[in-house]
């Protein structure tokens, strides 16, 4: 019998799908505001909300106070009648756990945890150490971990038990943004004595055996140390690494992955779906090469400005070791750096998936990036309840083209996907055009000639056999060329307009050929609105409609 279980599956290195009711499945996401999803009857208001945005999975919070108020009394009352509704709406879920830490802090534990800080220690920071809104990591006595994970536990047994025939819930996230905001480590006693106590051996022993595969910032960072010795199980952290903020980083890394990989592996063994955790990003000085990719303004450069101790691509690998019931480490992109920053969460092939990024058309363009290019497994701009978005129109073409995107991920075709910002008339264009290689072409992917100025522009181009490719998107256009040394010509055979029918099936529409492809030199995929200029007289440019095609390229060898 075929598990009707949400799971994850590995197609091959770094190309993973999400199989849902026993099938592929691309989540079309949205995450909702932080405190929409304890009241089923707001919900009731966004349900209808959700459909008409095209939305199929929406992500939203279950607050551990709402769920456990008084200690080991739960109440999932209203979780379930949202379950129960989101499924009448044919929508999935993504349950966030905002247990110990949502956004670093510890504001959603209930209040027998939050007024007994003799069982439940805090962290403490700053040059003369205050009492801060954060849970420990360093209790001896794992006492608010295994209250968390007791808590999570009994969630999702509750979920497998109200919908695990079901399927309605396909993911959960294990706390969001975990770490320290306002120092780069705890200064509480607990914490100073472990770090002044050696470094644990299977850290030590994970640098000994992983060096090489590791993230190329932690081996930037701790090159030197690693060169002299010292990062040896009989040194204490600064010995081993030196006196640093990336030294308190990796520390507070290490207890953090512990505490919520054991909260992850309670929910796990209750009820196996995949799991997932999320960081809030580090600053990196733009331009900076990281891993290859060039990256450009994230916010906050030092851990304690951004959650230290939180699952940044500096610390990957020690989450990735130490939380191995975290299936994989997603990246909230907000800033600009998108394409390095999915490149950088690919690391070791894990799974991507965006949770959270802008809810503008400048985030909305960046989903055909991160599915074409990086095998997302789905984006979600955050705040979909707050109004009308342009992924709704987005969304609508991912609705038609995910068979075949999913599709081709299983056969193996060759795909990519990219976009082009918008920018204002006579300033610099920010997105230039790219050649992207498939076997014997050269794909040359610019913006769509016209004659004003070109909007913002998206795509995904698969390659279905040797000289066809499935077009989907707008505003680019595509010259081909052959890397053979013997081809003389390169030109279009034919070039489709293709349609979904209601069945869902794709159809030929208008046969695109004269203008629309430049006579021959090129496959345009229009935008949907065009600034036709000077030239509105004679529009020969013509806007998208299905944003859909198909094209066959041929070469003539002499
Ligand atoms: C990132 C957090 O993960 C979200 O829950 C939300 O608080 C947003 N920030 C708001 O900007």
């Amino acid at each position: 019998m075929v598990s009707l279980q949400p799971r994850l599956e590995k197609l091959r290195a770094g190309v993973h799908q999400l199989v849902v009711d026993g099938k592929p499945f691309m989540m079309r996401a949205g995450e909702l505001n932080n405190s929409s999803m304890s009241s089923a009857s707001f919900m009731r208001t966004v349900w209808p909300e959700m459909q008409r945005a095209n939305v199929n999975t929406v992500l939203g919070g279950v607050p551990w106070d709402q769920i456990e108020p008084v200690e080991g009394q739960f109440d999932f009352s209203e979780l379930d009648q949202i379950i129960v509704d989101a499924r009448a709406h044919d929508i999935r879920l993504v349950l966030l756990w905002f247990g110990s830490f949502k956004n670093g802090a510890s504001q959603y534990p209930p209040a027998w945890v939050k007024l007994d800080p003799k069982r439940f220690p805090r962290q403490k920071v700053g040059a003369i150490p205050q009492t801060a809104n954060y849970l420990s990591v360093f209790d001896p006595k794992n006492r608010s971990r295994d209250a968390d994970a007791n808590a999570f536990k009994r969630l999702m047994e509750h979920v497998r038990e109200v919908d695990g025939a079901h399927g309605t819930v396909i993911m959960v996230q294990v706390e969001n943004e975990t770490g320290l905001l306002g120092d780069s480590r705890d200064r509480s006693e607990l914490a100073n004595a472990a770090f002044e106590a050696p470094v644990p051996a299977d850290l030590v022993e994970l640098f000994d055996k992983q060096w090489e595969t590791m993230n190329s910032t932690i081996r930037t960072t701790f090159a030197e140390q690693r060169k002299a010795g010292s990062i040896k199980a009989t040194s204490t952290w600064e010995e081993a690494f030196g006196k640093s903020k990336s030294t308190d980083e990796l520390f507070m890394a290490y207890h953090y992955a512990k505490y919520v990989g054991a909260v992850a592996a309670a929910g796990k063994a209750a009820y196996p779906i995949p799991h997932y955790t999320n960081a809030w990003l580090r600053n990196i000085p733009d331009g900076a090469e990281v891993d290859g990719a060039t990256v450009v303004g994230f916010g906050g450069i030092f851990p304690g400005a951004y959650p230290s101790g939180g699952p940044v691509e500096t610390v990957l690998d020690i989450w990735m070791e130490f939380a191995p019931a975290i299936d994989f480490f997603s990246p909230d992109i907000y800033m600009d750096g998108y394409d390095s920053t999915c490149a950088l969460y690919s690391h070791r092939g894990q799974p991507l998936f965006i949770p959270e990024q802008r809810r503008d058309e400048f985030g909305a363009i960046r989903l055909w990036s991160a599915i074409g290019r990086f095998n997302a497994l789905g984006t979600s701009p955050f705040a979909i309840d707050s109004g009308e978005t342009p992924y709704t129109e987005h969304y609508l073409l991912l609705k038609q083209a995910a068979p075949h995107i999913l599709d081709a991920r299983v056969q193996g075709y060759p795909m990519d996907g990219f976009h082009f910002d918008a920018f204002a008339p006579g300033s610099p264009d920010p997105s230039p055009a790219r050649t992207l290689h498939f076997g014997e072409w050269g794909l040359l992917v610019e913006r769509a000639e016209v004659h004003g100025h070109p909007a913002a522009a998206y795509g995904i181009i698969i390659q279905t056999a040797s000289n066809k490719f499935f077009l989907i998107g707008a505003g680019y256009q595509i010259k081909f060329s052959s890397n053979r040394k013997d081809a003389t010509y390169t030109g279009l055979l034919s070039f489709d307009e293709k349609e979904v029918d209601d069945r869902g099936e794709l159809r030929t529409g208008r046969l695109l050929n004269g203008d629309e492809t430049q006579q021959g030199m090129a496959v345009v995929m229009p935008s949907k609105e065009i600034d036709f200029g000077d030239f509105w007289f004679i529009a020969m440019q013509v806007p998208a409609r299905t944003r859909l095609a198909e094209c066959t390229v041929y070469s003539l060898y002499e």
